[in-house]
């Protein structure tokens, strides 16, 4: 045992004077003094073997902890630590070269197809005006026709902030904006991101693109609005596609309706983008309620006008082929570089 003492003297004085290396040789090799020392225990009485060998492990858990402990200090000492923002290779010292040009940035699909959109209305003579992403309750709903307690109002579930303001889930909030103070002819078509709380499947999104359309103006009438529409998806879409309006209930428009398209992806078999009734919804659309004219100081009795809400990302889906509306904003770059 006295061997023993001696030998926990030397581990000591070790650890504080050399490497794990020159410890790892020394104690743990072949032929090294713990190994020499585990071998000695077949010669002693057989009383005293227990306590020599429980001492001796102890011992090996010294060296060994001490060995790991410094290898862990030595490779963080070894990590280098680079700046990956410098404006050189890390490696060569060189200038960083740009990197490969097709991960330099375009605009996204959305963009373009709005940018398209919104040549057409201006080639017919309307004005853009950019939505508002936070916008309050008079605007989203009261001058609107929908009054505080209006069942309607259910119909728009949205985001709501702690201090009461809202996430609009239409673009329908800028209708007063551009009505009021104005003396028509107003024609203006207003794009903005919308946001509801929805389950999402293949053709709805918690936010997604909605593009306003405003037309007022002396004797205008639902024919009007109709053929507007029709003219711009013909002109749009390039293709031919079966158009079908269906009522509608809004509250801010009388008479309301719904421009439906047939389902391009199943031929109006029925699939999961149409939610299996062969069409799809584009647009909700209408003459503009006399209290939404009279809540922007327009005179119902003198003008009258018409206004719709589309979903660019459906008419977007229709014209790309893009069965799934989720796509859009997966973040996906093999479906990005596709477009
Ligand atoms: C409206 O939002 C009305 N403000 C439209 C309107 C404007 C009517 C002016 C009359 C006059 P609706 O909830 O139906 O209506 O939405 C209009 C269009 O937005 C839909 O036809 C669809 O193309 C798109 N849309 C609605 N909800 C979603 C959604 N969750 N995901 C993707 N697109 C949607």
């Amino acid at each position: 045992m006295s061997n023993l003492d001696d030998l926990q003297n030397k581990i000591s004085k070790d650890i504080e004077e050399l490497n794990s290396e020159e410890l790892k040789k020394i104690y743990l090799s072949n032929e090294g003094l713990l190994k020499k020392a585990f071998s000695e225990i077949s010669k002693l009485d057989t009383d005293q073997r227990a306590e020599y060998g429980k001492k001796l492990n102890e011992l090996k858990s010294i060296v060994e902890k001490e060995i790991l402990s410094s290898q862990k200090s030595n490779v963080s000492k070894s990590v280098e630590r680079i700046d990956p923002t410098a404006p050189f290779d890390h490696d060569t010292k060189q200038e960083k070269k740009p990197r490969i040009l097709d991960l330099q940035g375009s605009s996204h699909l959305l963009m373009n197809e709005l940018g398209k959109f919104l040549e057409i209305f201006q080639s017919m003579g309307f004005d853009i005006v950019e939505s508002r992403q936070i916008d309050d309750d008079y605007h989203m709903f009261e001058s609107l026709n929908f009054p505080k307690g209006h069942p309607a109002r259910d119909m728009y579930d949205t985001f709501w902030t702690e201090d009461g303001f809202v996430l609009p889930a239409h673009t329908s909030t800028m209708q007063n904006r551009i009505l009021k103070g104005k003396k028509p002819p107003i024609m203006a078509v207003i794009p903005g991101r919308c946001f509801r709380n929805e389950s999402t499947d293949s053709s709805h999104e918690h936010t997604f693109f909605q593009i306003e359309g405003i037309y007022v103006d002396k004797g205008i009438s639902i024919a009007n609005m109709i053929a507007t529409i029709q003219e711009f998806l013909e002109s749009y879409l390039e293709t031919e596609l079966e158009v079908k309006i269906q009522p509608a209930y809004f509250p801010f428009t009388e008479p309301d309706a719904e421009f439906t398209i047939s389902c391009p992806f199943c031929d109006k078999k029925g699939c999961s983008t149409c939610g299996y009734t062969g069409w799809i919804e584009l647009m909700g659309c209408g003459m503009i309620h006399p209290n939404v004219l009279k809540s922007a100081n327009i005179d119902p009795e003198e003008y009258s006008g018409f206004a719709w809400g589309v979903g660019l990302d459906r008419l977007l889906m229709i014209k790309n082929y893009i069965p799934d509306i989720r796509e859009l904003r997966a973040g996906n770059i093999k479906f990005l570089r596709k477009y």
